[in-house]
């Protein structure tokens, strides 16, 4: 670790002294409110809580209406957001493993085992923590150890955008610019249930190609899909969109799981305009736990960056998850 700036100046210390001697959660908030950032709105975790998630991320590709060509990889990490202060989060990714596919049994079904390099992918998913904020409750801004990988870096992106839900609405349908790995994107926002007034089952839906920050040709689509090599370089991208389905707590209004479904169309020359290939990433987050903390620090740190996918600079297409991992680095 770095050497820790002071975070905190001396009223901000006096109202956590303040706060020490008030045990209601609620007024807990609205002093914490005028400390840091004011995000209205933004976030459904609460502070002083940490949520731990199970994550599930797989990513596969190939020629569509075929079986035979593929492939496919897997992530699993355990992911802990602990959240400090209203709108900062201190995000961990530990237990991870990377898997991929070996083979398929008779009944087409991908057989999946762990990578050579799992253990080291773990590693260097677990060495840093993220800090992020959402300062005006609409563009997130991370604080990333400057040691991180951006390969690593990618794929905590799109950890953190699948736990993004909208913001509670009124309405049943909407529109709403949200920020998101793929920039600012016009994204349709479903509220699919409620108890009460409260929603319990929201969805969203967009086409990625809208997104401002969206550069299909670059090197891939998404680092999930960067990870199993699918770099189409020379085709056309037909179709790009994103789904995610989410289920809320009505209480306390956070989210206990998150699905969310990506799937980019390509044209590759080579198959005459005849196949396409499908690129399809599938993510999933589902909440464990809701432990209490007690650490109230949080430091923005001095490197500054945005939620959106930085291009890793690879030009080759390789074909392994570890070859891969290597040029990445
Ligand atoms: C916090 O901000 C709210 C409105 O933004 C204000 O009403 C309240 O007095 C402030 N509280 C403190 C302790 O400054
Ligand atoms: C926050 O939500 C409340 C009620 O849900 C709404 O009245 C208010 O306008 C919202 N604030 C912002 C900044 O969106
Ligand atoms: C997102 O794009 C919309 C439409 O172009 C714009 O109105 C909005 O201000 C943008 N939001 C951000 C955070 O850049």
């Amino acid at each position: 670790m770095g050497p820790r700036k002071p975070a905190l100046r001396t009223p901000l210390l006096l109202l956590f002294l303040l706060l020490f001697l008030d045990t209601s959660v609620w007024a807990q908030d609205e002093v914490l409110e005028n400390l840091s950032f004011s995000c209205p709105n933004a976030t459904r975790f609460k502070h002083l809580r940490k949520y731990v998630y199970n994550y599930e991320a797989e990513s596969s590709s190939g020629v569509q209406g075929t079986a035979d060509s593929r492939s496919a990889t897997k992530i699993n990490c355990k992911v802990e957001l602990e959240v400090p202060q209203i709108c900062g989060f201190i995000m961990r990714t530990n237990q991870c493993t990377l898997k991929e596919v070996y083979g398929f049994n008779p009944e087409g079904k991908a057989l999946m085992k762990k990578t050579k390099n799992s253990e080291e992918f773990a590693a260097a998913m677990s060495r840093y923590e993220l800090k992020l904020a959402i300062p005006e409750g609409k563009q997130i801004v991370l604080y990333p150890d400057k040691d991180e990988p951006k390969y690593i870096l990618n794929i905590k992106r799109g950890i953190i955008s699948a736990l993004l839900v909208p913001p509670e609405t009124e309405e049943d349908q909407q529109e709403l610019f949200l920020d998101t790995v793929y920039g600012n994107c016009s994204t349709q926002v479903t509220v699919n249930s409620r108890k009460g007034t409260v929603p319990t089952e929201m969805s969203t839906e967009r086409n990625l190609q809208q997104c401002d920050g969206f550069q299909p040709i670059s090197t891939s689509v998404s680092p999930l899909a960067l990870i199993k090599g699918l770099v189409h370089p020379l085709s056309t991208l037909i179709s790009s969109s994103q789904t995610c389905q989410y289920t809320l707590d009505p209480k306390r209004k956070h989210v206990s799981e998150a699905v969310c479904d990506e799937q980019h169309l390509f044209l590759p020359f080579s198959y005459k305009n005849k196949y396409g290939i499908m690129t399809r990433v599938t993510q999933k987050l589902s909440l464990e736990d809701t432990p209490k903390i007690n650490s109230r620090f949080f430091s923005e740190g001095t490197n500054r960056m945005g939620l959106a996918f930085e291009s890793t600079k690879s030009t080759s297409s390789p074909k392994q998850a570890d070859a891969v991992l290597k040029t990445l680095q």
